[in-house]
């Protein structure tokens, strides 16, 4: 192993796929349960080699990656490409794929096949979607097809114009007592997990001491089962805001304008490429080339190109 890995990496061989009942095991021996979200194939490489339990594919993909202003501009399209090349670098983390808005919220047969090209095209384990009690008959349809679901609840980036902005959700007692109901449904729908974001930090640990599956909190204290954040948050490469449940473990994006300036200096002043970095020919090679360059460059090679 080289030395600039971190101790919890482990060789392929030693790490199981994780599934959806590990994940219930997990809960159940209260043990914290880790998930970040992955856009590419790399990130999900690295992601499956320190062992992360869960990797979704986030529509934050049209804010982090795709530079939309929000996530509605998201399509299926985009999210199963994405997915792909997530489900190609990460063979063992459980992998769950984000519904894009509109893709489960008009029709239930719809929804199901949605859902379904996430696993099929996607190579997803399992969908999530936003929304309580509204989404419940849409949730049970999508597990009878044998897809597992991930809740959401408490600020729904999806509903952020009915929300009326990005505030944190669930603060008096109505609101909270709403959350807890929808908590429940969604539970009793079959739901494997349930994302809580951006909620009041001692609701959240009431809602995962009330139900059997796990909760994942994302600005919702550490009550939660396990804990989810948008990976280029944490890196600091999506400089436009950064919400204040972040921590940010990198500086990436002053990284990159670094090493880009550095790049570019380089190209300017001449030492990039260096010998090394470059191919050469055998000195043998080079004087064949040459005699033939000036064998064609006398009369003889012109009146002979001039028959053919
Ligand atoms: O799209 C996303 O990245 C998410 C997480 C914030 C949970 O839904």
């Amino acid at each position: 192993m080289s030395t600039n890995q971190p101790p919890s990496v482990k060789q392929p061989e030693e790490r199981k796929k994780v599934t959806i009942q590990l994940i219930q095991a997990m809960k159940n021996r209260c043990e914290p349960i880790s998930m970040l979200t992955a856009y590419d194939y790399p990130t999900a490489l690295v992601m499956d080699q320190v062992g992360m339990d869960i990797i979704l594919v986030g529509d934050s993909l049209g804010m982090v990656v795709l530079g939309y202003e929000s996530t509605l501009p998201v399509t299926m399209d985009e999210m199963i490409h994405h997915c792909k090349a997530v489900a190609r670098g990460a063979k063992t983390a459980l992998l769950v794929g984000d519904m894009p808005f509109m893709s489960y919220q008009t029709d239930t047969a719809e929804a199901v096949r949605n859902a379904g090209r996430f696993l099929q095209e996607g190579g997803m384990n399992a969908v999530k979607l936003e929304g309580g009690g509204e989404r419940e008959e849409t949730i049970r349809a999508i597990i009878r097809a044998g897809i597992p679901v991930m809740g959401h609840l408490g600020l729904t980036p999806q509903s952020v114009h009915k929300l009326g902005g990005y505030r944190p959700q669930g603060r008096d007692a109505e609101a909270a007592y709403r959350l807890l109901e929808d908590a429940q449904i969604l539970q009793d729908a079959g739901c494997f997990s349930l994302v809580l974001e951006s909620i009041p930090g001692k609701l959240a640990r009431l809602v995962s001491d009330r139900l059997d599956i796990p909760t994942l909190g994302i600005g919702a204290g550490a009550g939660c089962d396990g804990q989810v954040l948008v990976t280029h948050d944490l890196l600091g490469i999506f400089e436009r805001f950064t919400p204040r449940f972040v921590k940010r473990y990198a500086s990436l994006a002053a990284e990159m304008r670094r090493a880009f300036d550095e790049f570019k200096q380089d190209v300017r002043e001449g030492a990039f490429p260096a010998a090394e970095h470059t191919v050469e020919m055998s000195d043998d090679e080079w004087q064949c080339l040459e005699e033939r360059l000036d064998l064609e460059s006398s009369d003889f090679v012109i009146s002979d190109r001039m028959t053919r």
